[in-house]
């Protein structure tokens, strides 16, 4: 009997289907024993034969096949070029302002996961670079906000929490007018509902923790390039910033986006029917959620998502209402965070948005009765009598 050969080269290209790249690209089996999941390579170093003859990889912090794998696996799923994962979503956008110089403006979107701001005001202010916070549904204000030296547009589409689009082409458009590069942070939709890249965006950014990952076990962050100068830079910026991402939280995301197209079809279709719920309660005072036809955005929405996704807030009244209801719920889990497959329901003005104070919560919208909700893919008539009972509270 003849020795067993590993499998022969699955070789994933852009020509697949979504759910097939997801689980093939960058996922080929092993070469050495054909296991079908990529190993992690727990490894900090690597042995050379001799000075500088090596197999390409010499140190961790520089390259890791794990980590190799897995940005394989996400620029094919954004349709990039390539991506750099580092240890956390804020770790992923603080690489790609560091790319930036003293003296470069930043056009923000002004409706942000309140973690980025927090980066660019309390942080990046101190080392020279500046920023305008503008509203990106609105194109003319956001044709206004541009300076000479604007660099860099940062955008949340949909935004968090308030669930406000920004049309992905103009925004594109616009930017490249003004000589700046344009970043999506596409954390909400996942690729499988929205791919920024095909409507001009130059980077795509994600905290991985989400949907990518899906099962709320591990933090990271990507970046997704469209040019070969970015990846390198952003390899210049692993390598000697180190906040890379580690190989065990590189093969928990390889695990989780094999499942991502099953996944966020559960997690839209549930978000539909609780949306839908929702709007119909009459404990609930506005629902924000691009997929209800009463949106001011739902037509862009169906322009430019093919999915409306999980994320859903909506408004209680009042500090004293949202905090009667989340007392009371019981399959939906009161946490920080979203895009695990168990629902999970927070508050935005005490939790991801704190940091903006009560001023720049005011200044957006973002009222003490507003409550986010990440649909999990649970049976939803459970997801369903939950808030029903919850709401009975308020
Ligand atoms: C839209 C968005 N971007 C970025 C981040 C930051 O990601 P991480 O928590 O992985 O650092 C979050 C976190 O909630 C987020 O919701």
């Amino acid at each position: 009997m003849t020795a067993k050969q590993p499998p022969s080269k699955k070789q994933a290209s852009d020509k697949q289907g979504f759910a097939t790249r997801a689980i093939h690209a960058g996922q080929e089996p092993e070469p050495a024993t054909g296991a079908v999941n990529v190993p992690i390579y727990a490894s900090s170093t690597y042995v050379q034969e001799e000075i500088g003859k090596h197999k390409g990889y010499e140190y961790s912090r520089v390259s890791n096949p794990t980590r190799d794998r897995l940005e394989t696996n996400l620029a094919a799923l954004e349709g990039g070029v390539a991506s750099r994962v580092f240890a956390s979503g804020m770790a992923a956008i603080n690489a790609v302002t560091s790319m930036l110089k003293a003296g470069d403006h930043v056009l923000a979107g002004h409706n942000l996961y309140g973690g980025t701001p927090r980066l660019f005001n309390q942080v990046l202010v101190n080392f020279g670079l500046t920023f305008t916070y503008v509203d990106t549904s609105d194109l003319k204000a956001v044709e206004r906000a541009f300076e000479k030296n604007t660099r860099l547009v940062f955008v949340e589409t949909p935004t968090n929490p308030l669930m406000e689009l920004c049309d992905l082409k103009a925004i594109c458009e616009l930017g490249h007018k003004h000589g700046a590069e344009v970043v999506i942070d596409n954390t909400f939709m996942s690729p499988y509902f929205q791919r920024p890249i095909e409507f001009g965006a130059d980077m795509v950014v994600h905290s991985t923790t989400k949907f990518l990952n899906g099962h709320s076990d591990g933090l990271g962050g990507v970046v997704v390039c469209t040019k070969a100068e970015q990846a390198e830079k952003l390899a210049f910026l692993q390598k000697t910033a180190g906040a890379i991402m580690s190989p065990f939280e590189c093969w928990l995301i390889l695990r989780g986006v094999k499942t991502l197209a099953v996944r966020m079809l559960q997690h839209d279709c549930n978000g539909g029917g609780v949306a839908d719920f929702l709007s119909k309660h009459k404990k609930v005072k506005k629902v924000f959620y691009p997929g209800l036809v009463d949106h001011p955005q739902h037509e862009l929405a169906k322009r430019q998502m093919s999915g409306f996704g999980a994320l859903i807030s909506f408004e209680t009244g009042s500090l004293a209402n949202a905090n009667k209801m989340l007392r009371r719920v019981r399959v939906c889990s009161l946490g920080e965070s979203l895009g695990g497959v168990e629902t999970l329901i927070s508050h935005p003005a005490t939790m991801t948005h704190a940091a903006l104070g009560e001023e720049g919560r005011r200044k957006i919208g973002i009222t003490d009765g507003l409550v986010r909700i990440s649909v999990g893919i649970e049976d939803v008539e459970d997801i369903l009598g939950d808030l029903d009972q919850a709401l009975g509270a308020i």
